[in-house]
């Protein structure tokens, strides 16, 4: 099974973004946590703070993998670019979120970008994207 990561902007800059939101891992240490706890996974990370490079790459997912997660930042609240990206990608798609976004500001509360995913997993800190790992193999298990 293939999988890709999509990490919008500012997360690149999550050690010195606020813990008590994100938590302590960086995105690096985020991305082991995932390989070395799903190590029969195949796994691609991208992160831009681009929007028009994260939509280059959710373009082409469904081309190469099984199944995508993405973080898209603030991109959440703002682009319907992004959301129509997701819309002509044709394999599941997890929409994470490390902090409760609900919990949040209200222009935080509403994800544009959701619409198009099959689920989305918000406030779990790192463990939002084991989360969505997991729940994409059991998708891709039933399908
Ligand atoms: C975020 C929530 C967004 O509102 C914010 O702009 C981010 C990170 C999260 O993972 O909690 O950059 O997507």
């Amino acid at each position: 099974m293939k999988i890709i990561v999509v990490q919008g902007p500012n997360l690149n800059m999550l050690h010195k973004r606020d813990a008590s939101h994100y938590g302590n891992f960086t995105l690096d240490t985020i991305h082991s946590l995932i390989s070395e706890t799903y190590p029969d996974i195949e796994f691609t990370f991208f992160q831009s703070n681009m929007e028009g490079e994260l939509l280059e790459v959710i373009q082409r997912a469904d081309e190469e993998y099984d199944g995508l997660i993405i973080n898209p930042g603030a991109y959440t609240h703002t682009s319907i670019a992004i959301l129509d990206a997701l819309e002509l990608c044709s394999i599941p798609k997890i929409e994470v979120h490390l902090s409760n976004i609900h919990k949040r500001e209200s222009f935080r509360q509403h994800s544009i970008t959701a619409k198009a995913c099959d689920a989305q997993i918000s406030g779990g800190k790192e463990n939002s994207y084991l989360a969505a790992v997991h729940m994409l193999t059991l998708m891709t298990k039933t399908k």
